[in-house]
C-alpha cells in the first residue's frame, strides 16, 4: 500500500501522536502527492511506549502495516520530559476517545535517530522532514551526524507562537516548551524551515458542524477521525474554555498538499532556554532589527475553510 512514484515528495513524519499528530499521518496517507518513507515517534503528549503504539494503531487500523515505525527519544535532550497538559489534552495513553483495535504490526528495532541518519545518508532525493512533536530526535540526529543536513530538503515544523500567547505557558507553545534545547539546535542548523505555529493554527479550528460533517461521511477513517476530534473538544472546553479543534499537526502535512494553504514570511528566530518565565518562547527579529540572518518561514495566515475541506475530502478517500 506504500505509494512509490519518482513524482512524489518524500517525507519522513517525526511525531507524537497525538490526536492531531494521528491526523497529519492520516492526510499524508491519503494524499496523492506525498510518499511516506518512515513515522518516527518521540515522547511529548504521552510516554515513547504511547506515542509509538498510537502510531502503529492508526497505520495498521488505515491498513498501512507497510509504513515503518521507528521508535525514538523517550525523554527531552536536557531536561524530564513534562507530561501535564499532554494528557489532559490527548488522554492518559495520548490517544483517548475512539477504541481502536490494538497494533499487530511490529515497531522496527532500529532507533529512530539510527532510521533518520540512514536513510538520509542513503537517499539519492532529498527528503522532507514534518516534526509534529518535541524535536529531540532531529536535533539528535543532526548532533550525532551533522551530514544529513544535505540531504534534508526541508524541515516543516509544528510548534512555536509568535504573536499568539503560548498554550503551555503563557510564552510558550507545548512542542517547543518540552524540548527547547532541540529546538535551538533545529533552529541553528541552518536547514530550509517552517514553522506552522499557533498563530495559524489556532486559526485553523475545526468546529461541531465541522466535525459532523466528518461523522456524516460514512468512511472508516473519517467516522474515526470525528470520534477523535470530539475528546479532542471535550479537553479543550475543560482545559482552555472552548469547545473546537486545533488539528495543529496536520496543517504542516496541508502545506505540501496545496502550497498556498498558509502564507509564510522568513525572519530570524532563536528560542529562549533560561528564563522559566519564558523558557521555549519562540522569538522573531520581524523587522531585522538584530542583523541575524533569516533563519525560519514563520506562518503568517492561514485559509481556514480550504484546511477543512482538505481533511474532509481525504479522510473519506
Ligand atoms: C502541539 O502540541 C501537541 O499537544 C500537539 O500534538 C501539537 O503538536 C500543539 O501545541
Ligand atoms: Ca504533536
Amino acid at each position: 500500500m506504500v505509494k512509490k512514484n519518482s513524482e512524489l515528495k518524500k517525507i519522513i513524519i517525526d511525531c507524537d501522536p497525538g490526536h492531531d499528530d494521528a491526523i497529519a499521518l492520516l492526510l499524508a496517507i491519503k494524499a496523492d502527492n506525498l510518499e511516506i518513507l518512515g513515522v518516527t515517534t518521540v515522547a511529548g503528549n504521552s510516554e515513547l511506549h504511547n506515542t509509538t503504539r498510537n502510531a502503529r494503531k492508526i497505520l495498521d487500523y488505515a491498513g498501512y502495516p507497510d509504513i515503518d515505525v521507528y521508535s525514538g527519544c523517550d525523554r527531552p535532550m536536557q531536561r524530564e520530559l513534562f507530561r501535564l497538559t499532554g494528557a489532559i489534552i490527548h488522554g492518559e495513553d495520548g490517544l483517548g476517545g475512539p477504541m481502536l483495535p490494538p497494533p499487530v504490526t511490529p515497531v522496527k528495532a532500529e532507533h529512530a535517530v539510527d532510521y533518520l541518519i540512514r536513510t538520509l545518508r542513503d537517499t539519492e532525493d532529498r527528503i522532507i522532514l514534518i516534526v509534529t512533536g518535541p524535536m529531540t530526535n532531529i536535533a539528535a540526529a543532526m548532533e550525532k551526524a551533522p551530514d544529513i543536513k544535505d540531504n534534508i530538503d526541508k524541515i516543516i515544523v509544528m510548534g512555536g507562537a509568535i504573536f499568539e500567547p503560548g498554550n503551555i505557558t503563557s510564552a510558550a507553545e507545548f512542542n517547543i516548551y518540552v524540548d527547547p534545547e532541540a529546538a535551538k539546535i533545529v533552529f541553528g542548523s541552518g536547514c530550509e524551515l517552517f514553522l506552522v505555529s499557533l498563530d495559524v493554527t489556532m486559526k485553523a479550528m475545526f468546529f461541531e458542524e465541522d466535525i459532523e460533517t466528518l461523522r456524516n461521511q460514512g468512511h472508516k477513517i473519517s467516522v474515526v477521525v470525528a470520534s477523535l476530534l470530539d475528546f479532542f473538544a471535550e479537553t479543550h472546553v475543560k482545559h482552555f474554555g472552548f469547545k473546537a479543534c486545533p488539528i495543529h499537526d496536520a496543517l504542516c502535512v496541508g502545506i505540501l498538499i496545496e502550497e498556498n494553504l498558509i502564507e509564510f514570511k522568513k525572519t530570524f528566530v532563536d528560542v529562549a532556554l533560561h528564563d522559566p518565565l519564558t523558557v521555549g518562547e519562540t522569538v522573531a527579529d520581524l523587522w531585522g532589527i538584530t542583523g541575524n540572518m533569516a533563519n525560519c518561514h514563520i506562518a503568517m495566515r492561514v485559509d481556514r475553510e480550504k484546511f477543512v475541506r482538505m481533511i474532509c475530502e481525504h479522510m473519506k478517500k
